[in-house]
């Protein structure tokens, strides 16, 4: 990866940002030190490569210095200095993002919430948990598993993405079509400001209809209106028991048929997954696996789990659910028998965008449509591939009509900054638009889906995201130029 230092000297002026190269000067950089030690200022080459990227295309922004802070105390430190002196910040979890949220695309400070990994405390009594920012996903959840509760949002990369980062991106995974996504769970946030203020955004309480929803929005906010440094969410008790099962589809437009019959059948499964074959074919042999036959009449599949906490009716559901999918011309279907062959079947759809990025599908949408209307965004997206040029591959969380589009075009690896790719990607949206969906289920819009949001929001809309901004952070320093340019 080369970093584009580039579009930081062209581009930061125009983001109402009084930042530049060396704004950072020794004074500063010993100020850090006494607020977070020594150890934890790093400024070495081989760190800020690490923090210039994340896993979004190939793209590497150098931040100028890594602060690696304990406290939400060292963060309101830190931001008091950034603030006054204009100086650029990113904050970053674990740098799983999709979008470029915690590219440090204006070089400054980037803050990792890593330090910041303790599970708080759990409360068996009201089924809540309180958490720092930088506890990886699954940790958390298996935490209260060992409670006999269930924290349900879990994105692919639950095993390395931090809870923080969930919060910053409203993520969902497979569980959001029955469970709901991270909104639904998040009940009160400890959030330091730009200006180095802490604040509580609400209660620990189920409902609350006390003044704006200052939780809710800082959730999905990708880390442009303050920085999360405790998280109250909820919980509830732990399905006993799930069935999981993969279907075979000889047509894709099928296959994404049957998605919306289920719900209309009555059902609603915890999981349904739709993953097309060409992204089976590179994840199965990516991860060296023969669970799934991947043969040449399979078009895509659909993975459908249900849970609860009664077996019988578990398994009528599921048998239901497998007589309504021969009407699509389902194939055989596999059903997955013990707790190993189901943790095959999700560590193969886990998997999937990181085994299609090594193998050039570097760019990643993630539309959402309401269910009904995938199999039009399918077919509209298999177009676009052949009047742009590109071959995609699609896969996601059918059951919410979330999906996942991973693009390989034979020459253009990012859509970042590249002109044809944006055309090709504006035309996504408009479709996306028209069956009345929007950019970005779960990754967010961060620093690469910005020239597409006047396809969803107008001018109104707009003005009301930059006066929300301004009144948070009136200095623009803080993720600054992250959602939309703030000119
Ligand atoms: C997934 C991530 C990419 O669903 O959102 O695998
Ligand atoms: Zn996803």
């Amino acid at each position: 990866l080369v970093p584009d230092r580039n579009y930081f000297y062209q581009n930061y002026s125009d983001m109402g940002v009084i930042a530049g190269k060396g704004l950072i000067t020794t004074a500063h950089v010993e100020k850090f030190k006494s607020i977070v030690g020594d150890a934890y200022v790093l400024a070495d080459e081989e760190n800020l490569n690490h923090y210039g990227h994340d896993e979004t295309e190939q793209l590497l922004f150098l931040p100028e210095v890594v602060l690696k802070p304990r406290t939400a105390e060292e963060i309101a430190a830190i931001m008091k200095i950034c603030n006054q002196d204009r100086i650029p910040v990113t904050p970053r979890g674990a740098g799983t993002g999709l979008s470029g949220g915690a590219l440090p695309h204006l070089g400054g400070v980037l803050l990792s919430t890593e330090r910041m990994n303790s599970i708080l405390s759990i409360d068996e009594r009201n089924l809540q948990v309180i958490t720092e920012p930088g506890v990886i996903t699954e940790v958390l959840q298996n935490a209260v598993k060992e409670k006999g509760l269930f924290y349900p949002p879990d994105p692919s990369s639950r095993g390395s993405c931090f809870i923080g980062g969930n919060i910053a991106e409203n993520s969902g995974g497979p569980k959001a079509v029955k469970y709901g996504v991270v909104k639904d769970y998040v009940l009160n946030l400890e959030v330091v400001l730009p200006n180095g203020e802490i604040i509580w955004t609400g209660a620990n309480v189920l409902k609350n209809s006390t003044g704006y929803n200052l939780t809710q929005l800082m959730v999905g906010s990708e880390g442009t209106l303050g920085i999360v440094t405790k998280i109250v969410l909820k919980l509830i008790p732990f399905p006993k028991y799930d069935l999981l099962m993969l279907v075979p589809f000889a047509s894709l437009e099928k296959a994404s048929e049957a998605v919306s019959a289920i719900f209309r059948a009555g059902f609603v499964p915890s999981a349904l997954e739709l993953v097309e074959i060409d992204a089976l074919k590179i994840v199965s042999q990516m991860v060296d696996s023969t669970a799934v036959p991947v043969d040449d009449s399979i078009a895509a599949h659909l993975i459908i789990e249900v849970d609860g906490n009664n077996m019988d009716v578990l398994m009528s559901e599921m048998e239901s659910i497998a007589e309504l999918l021969t009407q699509f011309d389902a194939g055989e279907i596999f059903f997955a028998d013990d707790a190993q062959q189901k943790a095959e079947l999700w560590k193969l759809r886990r998997r999937v965008a990181e085994a299609v990025k090594t193998s050039g599908y570097t760019i990643e949408e993630d539309t959402v449509v309401p269910r009904a209307e995938l199999p039009a965004l399918i077919k509209g997206v298999k177009e676009l591939g052949k009047q742009y040029g590109f071959h995609a591959v699609c896969y996601g969380h059918a059951g919410d009509g979330n999906l996942h589009i991973r693009i390989n075009h034979p020459t253009i690896k990012n859509s970042h900054g590249n002109e044809e790719m944006t055309q090709a990607l504006r035309a996504l949206f408009e479709l996306v638009q028209k069956l009345g969906g929007t950019i970005s289920g779960e990754h967010g819009i961060g620093l690469i889906q910005k020239p597409y949001l006047s396809t969803v929001f107008r001018d109104a809309n707009m003005y009301l995201m930059r006066e929300i901004k301004k009144a948070f952070d009136p200095n623009n320093i803080l993720n600054a130029g992250k959602i939309f340019d703030l000119n």
